[in-house]
């Protein structure tokens, strides 16, 4: 991104400190780099310690400011305690918190076992509930003013068929949002998600569309807007909702999905007329990915 991608003025985020579940890659990876442009030191966390890496790096060269990669896997309450204490001694709390480490794949749902379900929904459900009760009782100890945003879906409010232990992960944290926002707000911690619609990254891809990465983004005829979300237009959000200058935004779950929640229900509904071999095909695609990715893992 260059400066002319983002609404705001230089210098916005100066002073923030803000971390980034799962900064290293995709979504996550570039609202890390709105933040860092904009003046904020950013935590980015994931289990790849060296695709951490490589992004801090990335990042800060084309930028400077300070991006700092924390190996951590947010299943684990006591590393993600040992992260915030390193953070922490690292020049005071975070002002900032971005759940948006997530897992997902595509399957029907009689084909997933219990340990199946338990991959994404301790990613998604547990973890970020982790992170979010670790940060705030330190917030609220020190009185520090903070902003959590959360990524979710537009399934929130619909479900998803196909990616059931997604969507029921995503609501619930649909539910944290606005719940934290009462119980919180008025001691200073606000809370406020973003449903993105389809921005096609490498993770969301290999395991929402394996195999037809190209195909299904050529066609964006039944997005009303007749494309797939630009990433700047994320960023901006994710900058807005976290800034200051929007204290009195909380509670909120905002769409970015250029009204195809509306349009069409923005899920995967239409993978009903799938065929057997057409779900052992993609299982297969899914599994491969899944094997590749966590032969990096460092946590
Ligand atoms: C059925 C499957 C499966 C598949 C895995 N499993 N893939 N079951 N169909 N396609 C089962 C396995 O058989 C195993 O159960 C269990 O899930 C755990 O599998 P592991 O590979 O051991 O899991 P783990 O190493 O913990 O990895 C977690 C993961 C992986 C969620 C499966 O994909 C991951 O780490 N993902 C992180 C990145 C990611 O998913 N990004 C996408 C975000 S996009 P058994 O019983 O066999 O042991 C997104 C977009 C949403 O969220 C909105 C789009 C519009
Ligand atoms: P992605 O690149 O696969 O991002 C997922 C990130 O989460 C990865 O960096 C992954 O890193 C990290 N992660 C997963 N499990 C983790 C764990 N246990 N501990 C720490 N980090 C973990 O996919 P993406 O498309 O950018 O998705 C980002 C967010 O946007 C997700 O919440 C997703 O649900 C949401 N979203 C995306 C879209 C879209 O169209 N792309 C649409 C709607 C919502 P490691 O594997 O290294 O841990």
């Amino acid at each position: 991104m260059t400066p002319d991608d983002l609404m705001f003025k230089p210098g916005l985020m100066a002073g923030q400190r803000v971390l980034i579940t799962g900064g290293g890659t995709g979504l996550g990876k570039v609202m890390a780099e709105a933040c860092l442009m904009l003046g904020a030191v950013v935590y980015i966390c994931g289990r790849r310690g060296q695709i951490l890496e490589a992004a801090a790096q990335e990042l800060m060269e084309a930028h400077d400011g300070r991006c700092v990669p924390m190996a951590c896997d947010i299943r684990v309450p006591e590393a993600i305690s040992d992260m915030l204490d390193a953070i922490w001694a690292d020049g005071g709390p975070l002002t900032g918190l971005v759940n948006n480490a997530a897992g997902n794949f595509i399957s029907r749902t009689e084909d997933l076992s219990t340990r199946g379900f338990d991959a994404i929904a301790n990613i998604v459900f547990r973890g970020s509930f982790y992170m979010t009760l670790d940060c705030g009782k330190r917030w609220l100890a020190e009185g520090t003013q903070a902003s959590v945003i959360s990524i979710l879906t537009t399934w929130v409010w619909n479900g998803s068929p196909f990616t059931v232990p997604s969507a029921m992960s995503k609501a619930g944290l649909n539910a944290m949002t606005q719940s934290l926002a009462v119980e919180w707000g008025g001691r200073g911690v606000r809370f406020n998600a973003i449903a993105p619609g389809p921005f096609p990254t490498e993770g969301m891809s290999a395991r929402l569309n394996p195999g037809a990465q190209e195909r299904a983004y050529s066609d964006m005829s039944h997005n009303p807007m007749n494309r797939v979300g630009e990433m700047a237009e994320l960023a901006n959000l994710a900058v807005y909702l976290l800034a200051p200058g929007s204290e009195y935004v909380n509670g909120q779950t905002i769409a970015i999905d250029g009204a195809a929640y509306q349009a069409t229900g923005g899920n995967f509904a239409g993978l009903r007329a799938w065929s057997e071999e057409q779900w052992d095909q993609v299982k297969q695609m899914i599994r491969a990915t899944n094997e590749k990715d966590r032969a990096q893992r460092t946590v």
